[in-house]
């Protein structure tokens, strides 16, 4: 019974896709290209990957592809890959090498590269290597069916990276088995320019979706069984629908108009976070997380100015004194780069003091590294890898030590947690609103409601505890 509702749903979100995408006409859905063929997606990178990558498996699934859970079942391979950091494009030369082998037992074999490292390396990647037949940008998902078929079909290899730069944002959320919690795109793209960023060249433009459209995304997702959504953008506090509404205004009919139980969203910028949205925050705290990440990246004044994020480390402490006077218990993570070009030792220990002066319950924290096309990879005061590899050791270890204080404030309080998923064994997993992991004994009748969780044992990372009946 539950498996034919889920259908029938999925069929209504394809309609409705249908109608949307229509107009663009970016491609035709539910034609049977795959044959029941294996398809096998490679992710890495964050939330707005792996949701991409279930938008790939959903599209495909339609045209008739079967996921598979591993590439040796795959007649498709394709590569999602995030390019924020690190060296993907190495990650993805090495993980398309381990499967000449596969290729060579079935010359049928199909593999793409899509995602940031697509959208980045175009034309080089099938040029470096061979055994790579098609390649598509982060604007070009929605045409994958399409383009597969044309790789199957015609043989030849295929690259498509162009953006969209016209077409309106229409993309509503695809997801085969919706959890408990699901993750919403509401924007996509960046206009900021970070100097140390690549996001602005990967994902384009920023650009909105319609209210309406995410208001009936998240309708959808709730008739599904949906209790929270997270709603995702690169940087949600740009948001602004095409009737005017900003990030607040869709955040308040979220909480009030669709039903959820709770949400959450990321990222938010620090220039743009205003006093409407922390009084939306504060006025609907039933609903939405009193959990806010917002990156700071960097303790120094004169470090911020050259990665062009647009406050002063003044301001980012005046925001946040603002928000915890308006929303009660907030909770707090960021992200933070080391070693950014002509950060000095006294630079460095701005952004040390600050981590202490905020009280983060959850840093990201990253060592710089150059990225293509940005303009702190021309910066000539580069810093060395050893110094930013210890700085980042350093600022790890200082937080470990301030986060072990702060999350003994949990040490038997109650927590509303919402339960996403239980083990054999009978241990129970969710998250409660200060988005905090909660391990206690529960049974699988718990999957999807909120429960009371008193906590015996708070770790930085963890929380465990028991449940209240
Ligand atoms: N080097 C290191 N970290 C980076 N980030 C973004 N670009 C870089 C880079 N070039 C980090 C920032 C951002 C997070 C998603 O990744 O902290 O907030
Ligand atoms: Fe990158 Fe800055 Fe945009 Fe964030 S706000 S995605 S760091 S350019």
């Amino acid at each position: 019974m539950e498996s034919v509702n889920l259908q029938s749903s999925l069929q209504t979100d394809v309609q409705t896709q249908a109608e949307m995408t229509q107009s663009s006409g970016r491609h035709d859905r539910n034609q049977d290209i795959g044959l029941g063929r294996g398809v096998y997606v490679s992710t890495y990178g964050c939330q707005m990957n792996v949701n991409d990558t279930e938008r790939m498996y959903s599209l495909l699934e339609m045209a008739n592809f079967t996921p598979v859970k591993t590439p040796e079942e795959a007649e498709l391979i394709i590569i999602n890959a995030c390019s924020i950091r690190e060296k993907p494009v190495h990650k993805v030369y090495s993980e398309v090498g381990r499967y000449r082998k596969l290729r060579e037992k079935n010359p049928g074999l199909k593999i793409g590269v899509g995602g940031c490292v697509g959208q980045q390396e175009k034309e080089n990647l099938i040029k470096n290597q061979p055994l790579i037949d098609f390649v598509f940008g982060t604007d070009n998902i929605d045409s994958l069916p399409n383009l597969v078929s044309q790789v199957f079909t015609d043989k030849a290899k295929v690259i498509q990276t162009k953006f969209e730069h016209r077409a309106p944002y229409h993309v509503e959320t695809l997801v085969r088995n919706p959890g408990v919690s699901t993750f919403v795109n509401i924007a996509k793209g960046c206009d900021n320019f970070c100097t140390f960023c690549i996001v602005p060249y990967t994902r384009g433009r920023e650009k909105s979706r319609p209210m309406s459209h995410v208001l009936m995304d998240v309708r959808n997702l709730v008739n599904r069984g949906v209790k929270e959504v997270s709603l995702l953008g690169q940087n949600v506090n740009s948001y602004h629908s095409e009737d005017g509404a900003d990030f607040a205004d869709l955040l308040k009919k979220v909480a009030t108009d669709t039903g959820v139980e709770r949400i959450r969203y990321t990222t938010s910028h620090p220039k743009d976070f205003n006093e409407k949205l922390m009084h939306v925050m504060a006025d609907h705290q039933d609903k939405i997380c009193e959990y806010v990440h917002l990156p700071f990246q960097s303790g120094n004044t004169e470090i911020l100015k050259r990665m062009n994020r647009g406050y002063s480390r003044e301001e980012y402490i005046a925001k946040i004194n603002q928000m915890k006077k308006i929303i009660p218990n907030l909770v707090l993570s960021t992200d933070i780069i080391v070693g950014f070009p002509g950060e000095t030792e006294e630079a460095f220990q701005d952004t040390m003091s600050l981590v202490e002066e905020i009280g983060f319950e959850t840093i990201y924290a990253f060592m710089y590294s150059p990225r293509p096309f940005t303009k702190a990879a021309q910066f000539t005061d580069q810093i060395e890898e050893k110094v930013k590899n210890e700085r980042l050791n350093r600022l790890f270890d200082h937080q470990d030590k301030i986060a072990f204080e702060i999350v003994k404030r949990y040490q038997d309080q109650t927590l509303n947690v919402l339960v996403e998923s239980i083990n054999e064994q009978g241990k129970a997993q969710g998250r409660s609103t200060q988005n905090k992991l909660v391990y206690f004994m529960g049974t699988a009748d718990l999957i999807g409601k909120t429960v009371p969780v008193r906590i015996t044992q708070p770790f930085p990372s963890v929380l465990r505890g028991e449940l209240q009946q």
